[in-house]
C-alpha cells in the first residue's frame, strides 16, 4: 500500500516532496521510501530525485503497472496478483483457487502458454496486450450460463467507449474490422454432490497496442491500435474493463437479486450482445461439437444465450461450436 500512497502524495504535489515528509506520512524509514520510489521507476513512472529536495513525479507510467492499476481501480492490494511473465493466468487461478479470495484478479504482462477455447493457444506477447483472469467463488457467484456473454459485452463496451466499432462473434470473441482482437475463456469446476459450480474463472485476452503478429495470425488478428490508429494506455484500458466486467457480472449474481431484477438484467445483456453480433442476418456455417455442420442465416441468440440459425429444415439452436461466413468475404464478387 505504501507505493500507492507515495504515488498519491507525489501526484497531489507539483513540486518536490522530501523523503523525510514521505517517511513521516507513511510511518516508514527514508530507506523504505527510496526502495518504493525505485520500484515505481521500474514500473515506468518518471520520478526525479534531487538532493535536499526529495522526489517529484514528472510523468505517469505508460507501461502495465500494478501500482497504477491499484490506484485507478481502487482494488485492494490483496485482490491483485501481478506477474511480469506467467504460463497462463487461468491456470494460475485453477491451481490456487482454494487459497485465493473471491474476486481475485491475476494479471500478467506476458503469458508463455496462454490458452483459448478448443485447446488453442492465445498469443500473449509482452507490453502490447492485457491478459488477466478473475476468480469467482463462494455463495455470490455470477450465473455461469451468461458469464462469457457478459464478458464479451464488457470488452466490446470498453472498445466502443474509445470510439471503436466492435462486433462480437458468438460466443467469446470480440472483433474490430473483421479481425479478432479479444478472446474470453470461462472455466470452472462442478461440485459433484450438488451439481453446482465450485468456482468460476473468466480469463480475458485483449490485443491493445499490437502492430505485429506471427505469420499464422497475420490475416485474422487485430488490435485496438491497428483499428484506432493510436496507442492506448494499458492501465486505463484495464481499469475500464475491470469496472465494466464487475458491473455485468454483478448483474448475474442470482443470490443478491430478485428473480425479476435478474431476468431483466439477463435480457438487457442479451439485447446489447445481439446488437453487436457479427454476421447477423448473413449465411453462416457452424461447426464443432458432436453434430453435423449447420448452414443457415444467423438469427442471434435465444434467451439462454444459445445461437439460433435459420436452416432449410427450420430454426436450429446451438450450444457449442464456432461459425464462419459460408462464403468468405474475400471469395465474393464485388
Ligand atoms: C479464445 O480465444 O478462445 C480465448 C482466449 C482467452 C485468453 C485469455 S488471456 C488470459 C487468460 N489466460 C489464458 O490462458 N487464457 C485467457
Amino acid at each position: 500500500m505504501s507505493k500507492e500512497k507515495i504515488l498519491e502524495i507525489l501526484m497531489a504535489s507539483n513540486d518536490y516532496v522530501s523523503g523525510q515528509k514521505l517517511a513521516d506520512e507513511l510511518g516508514v524509514s527514508r530507506n523504505t521510501i527510496w526502495k518504493h520510489v525505485r520500484s515505481l521507476q521500474q514500473e515506468g513512472y518518471g520520478i526525479s530525485s534531487k538532493t535536499n529536495a526529495g522526489y517529484r513525479l514528472d510523468q505517469s507510467t505508460d507501461r502495465l503497472s500494478p501500482s497504477e492499476i491499484l490506484r485507478l481501480t481502487g482494488m485492494n492490494e490483496s485482490q491483485l496478483v501481478y506477474f511480469d511473465e506467467i504460463g497462463s493466468t487461468n491456470n494460475y487461478l485453477k491451481e490456487h483457487h482454494e487459497t485465493l479470495a473471491d474476486h481475485t484478479v491475476v494479471l500478467a504482462s506476458h503469458q508463455t502458454t496462454g490458452r483459448g477455447r478448443f485447446g488453442r493457444s492465445f498469443y500473449s506477447p509482452e507490453t502490447s496486450g492485457l491478459y488477466f483472469s478473475i476468480l469467482y467463488k463462494g455463495e455470490h457467484k455470477p450465473d455461469p450460463e451468461y458469464l462469457t456473454i457478459a464478458a464479451a459485452l464488457a470488452v466490446s463496451d470498453v472498445m466502443a467507449g474509445f470510439g471503436l466499432q466492435p462486433m462480437i462473434k458468438w460466443v467469446n470473441d470480440v472483433y474490430l474490422d473483421q479481425r479478432k482482437v479479444s478472446g474470453i475463456l470461462t472455466e470452472g469446476e462442478v461440485e459433484l454432490e450438488s451439481g453446482s459450480m465450485k468456482y468460476l474463472i473468466v480469463g480475458i485476452g485483449l490485443n491493445v497496442n499490437n502492430l505485429e503478429f506471427p505469420p499464422e495470425l497475420r490475416s485474422v488478428a487485430g488490435s485496438m491500435k491497428l483499428s484506432g490508429g493510436k496507442d492506448y494506455d494499458l492501465n486505463v484500458v484495464f481499469d475500464r474493463l475491470f469496472r465494466s466486467l464487475d458491473h455485468y457480472s454483478g448483474q448475474l449474481v442470482k443470490t443478491s437479486r430478485t428473480e425479476e431484477e435478474y431476468r431483466t438484467s439477463v435480457q438487457n445483456i442479451l439485447d446489447r450482445y445481439n446488437e453487436r453480433l457479427l454476421f447477423q442476418g448473413q449465411l453462416v456455417t457452424l461447426s464443432g461439437g458432436n453434430r453435423e455442420d449447420l448452414t443457415g442465416l444467423l438469427l442471434g441468440t435465444d434467451e439462454q444465450g444459445h445461437l439460433k440459425i435459420q436452416t432449410a429444415q427450420g430454426i436450429q439452436t446451438a450450444v457449442y461450436g464456432e461459425y464462419q461466413l459460408t462464403i468468405p468475404l474475400n471469395a465474393r464478387r464485388s
